[in-house]
């Protein structure tokens, strides 16, 4: 076993209650690419140009494109054995909530009961001028798609950047980090703002900070462990040992 596994599983398994950060890369072992690094990149845009309201006005059938694509592959994905790691940590009383950049939803399909999205979900579309919103389970056949109220366009209910986080999201995890006596951040470049800076507040508090990340990531340098690796193989062996020490501390 790696050194920096136990000493992840010690920390985690010692004190409570933890929160956990996740990003794009919790689900590359489901399928989904991420937005940055090598293979992150749709065609050659970068998310920065087309999740914005400015590329959705000026060319909404790109946008459409994208999101289809995306939409796609996010409706056939499955959880993967880092997913149902948290929510198994869940279970044990550990982890009181994951707080999410992901749009994928793969979190609640591996049963994690607390999940806050931070930058909304893939799975729900809505009006771009009326209140409609509604779920979808496939790409629309059309792009771009229109309201079947009103006619306007639909987008995604998604966060773009330039856009506010959904307020009662971002109280929530901040609030979770004014308490939470560590955070387990998962597969996130760290760059994008707010989330990347929750780690920050939960370690400014004096809260563990352990990152899980297949190369350093702007998070690394105020991480106590920093574990390399795929998150679907080292988690499930994270909270292997949490459950073992936890099984001893009460036998
Ligand atoms: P990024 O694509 O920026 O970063 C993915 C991170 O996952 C990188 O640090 C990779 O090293 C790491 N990674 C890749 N595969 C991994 C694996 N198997 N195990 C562990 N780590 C792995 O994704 P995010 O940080 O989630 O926002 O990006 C943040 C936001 O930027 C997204 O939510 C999205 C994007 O634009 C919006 O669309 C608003
Ligand atoms: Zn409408």
């Amino acid at each position: 076993m790696r050194e920096e596994i136990v000493e992840a599983a010690k920390l985690i398994a010692s004190t409570r209650p933890w929160i956990a950060l996740t990003g794009a890369g919790i689900s590359a072992d489901s399928g989904i690419p991420t937005f940055r690094g090598p293979n992150g990149l749709w065609r050659r845009y970068r998310p920065e140009d087309l999740a914005t309201p400015e590329a959705f006005q000026r060319d909404p059938h790109l946008v459409w494109e994208w999101y289809r694509w995306r939409m796609e592959i996010v409706f056939r994905a499955k959880p993967n054995p880092a997913h149902t790691a948290l929510k198994r940590l869940e279970d044990l009383g550990v982890l009181v909530c994951v707080i999410t950049q992901n749009v994928d939803g793969l979190h609640q399909l591996a049963g994690t009961r607390c999940v806050i999205e931070l930058h909304g979900s893939i799975r729900r579309v809505r009006c771009t001028s009326c209140s409609y919103r509604a779920e979808v389970s496939e790409p629309p056949t059309e792009i771009p798609p229109r309201c079947p109220e009103c006619g306007s366009l639909l987008r995604p209910d998604v966060v773009w950047f330039g856009e506010p986080i959904p307020s009662e999201a971002l109280s929530r995890a901040l609030e979770l980090c004014e308490r939470a006596a560590g955070i387990i951040v998962v597969g996130t470049s760290g760059v994008v703002m707010p989330a990347g800076m929750l780690p920050h507040i939960v370690k400014s508090r004096g809260g563990y900070v352990v990152e899980i990340n297949i190369e350093p990531s702007a998070i690394t340098s105020i991480a106590d462990v920093f574990v390399r690796g795929r998150a679907s193989e080292v988690l499930p062996q994270i909270v292997a040992l949490v459950e073992e020490m936890l099984r001893r501390a009460y036998s």
